[in-house]
């Protein structure tokens, strides 16, 4: 009997500890949110010669830093999703998305990172094509996935996004000809804090949550992801979503 109440102690204190840690994470990530926006605003300002053209090397540095910010927002965005969902409170809006526009907005977010590794990035995609979910939270399982092609890809390689609609679904193909994933670790790839073996010596940072991110949105937004690799040769995820979704719970 002492032993049950033992443990029941144990277990609601490792909750209230739980809770606490991921309240902590919700609110520094939202805190750097704003300093990081002024900080991407200024250099925007640098970038596009608005007080002035910059020296071609000077160009270059604004180009990096802008990639560094571009990699922070998205660290400081996956851990605040993640808090969300892991504190259940992640909210599911259901609005028309131009699947185009959101494509183009995320290639002016990687424009730096592609540029400064002298990538290619192409979209497929009908004009007019919609989809009913959520905007920003597609925008969070894309940006992972274009930010992870572009990453694990060598200079002048090629990221490509297609999109096409099939039956009731839309899929969503994201490629790249990057270092690919080594057949013996891809069951692990959507494992809280998994980074493959390969990758590490040319790419050191990271932290290995941005997929756990994607396969939780995912299933949050009713689709599914799928994906094929072969060690340096490339990757593909495809994301799968109905073109409206059943009514969320
Ligand atoms: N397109 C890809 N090509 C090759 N390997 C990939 C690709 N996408 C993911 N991976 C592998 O899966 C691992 C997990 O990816 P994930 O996005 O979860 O974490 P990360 O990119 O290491 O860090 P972050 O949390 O900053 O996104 C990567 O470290 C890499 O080994
Ligand atoms: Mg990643």
């Amino acid at each position: 009997m002492k032993f049950l109440v033992g443990l029941q102690t144990d277990i609601t204190a490792q909750k209230r500890t739980e809770r606490a840690k991921s309240e902590f994470v919700s609110l520094a990530s939202h805190q750097l949110r704003t300093p990081l926006t002024n900080l991407r605003w200024a250099f925007e300002v640098l970038e596009h010669g608005k007080i002035g053209k910059l020296p071609d090397e000077m160009q270059k540095i604004v180009e990096r830093a802008q990639s560094f910010i571009t990699q922070m927002n998205q660290t400081v965005s996956t851990l605040l999703n993640i808090s969300r969902i892991e504190a259940g409170k992640i909210q599911v809006r259901d609005e028309k998305v131009p699947i185009g526009r959101l494509l183009e907005d995320i290639q002016e977010e990687y424009q730096s990172a592609l540029a400064v590794k002298k990538q290619s990035f192409t979209i497929n995609c009908p004009k007019e094509l919609s989809l009913m979910t959520d905007e920003s939270l597609l925008y969070e399982i894309l940006t992972n996935l274009v930010s992870n092609a572009s990453k694990y890809t060598p200079e002048r390689g090629s990221v490509t996004l297609e999109v096409k609609q099939e039956g009731d679904a839309v899929s969503i193909r994201v490629s790249d000809t990057g270092y690919g994933i080594p057949a013996d670790q891809q069951k692990q790839i959507f494992s809280k804090f998994f980074r493959g073996g390969n990758v590490i010596k040319h790419e050191t940072s990271g932290t290995g949550l941005g997929l756990y991110l994607v396969y939780n949105l995912v299933r949050i937004l009713s689709g599914s992801i799928s994906f094929s690799s072969e060690e340096n040769k490339g990757t593909t995820f495809t994301v799968s979503l109905p073109s409206t979704p059943p009514p969320h719970s």
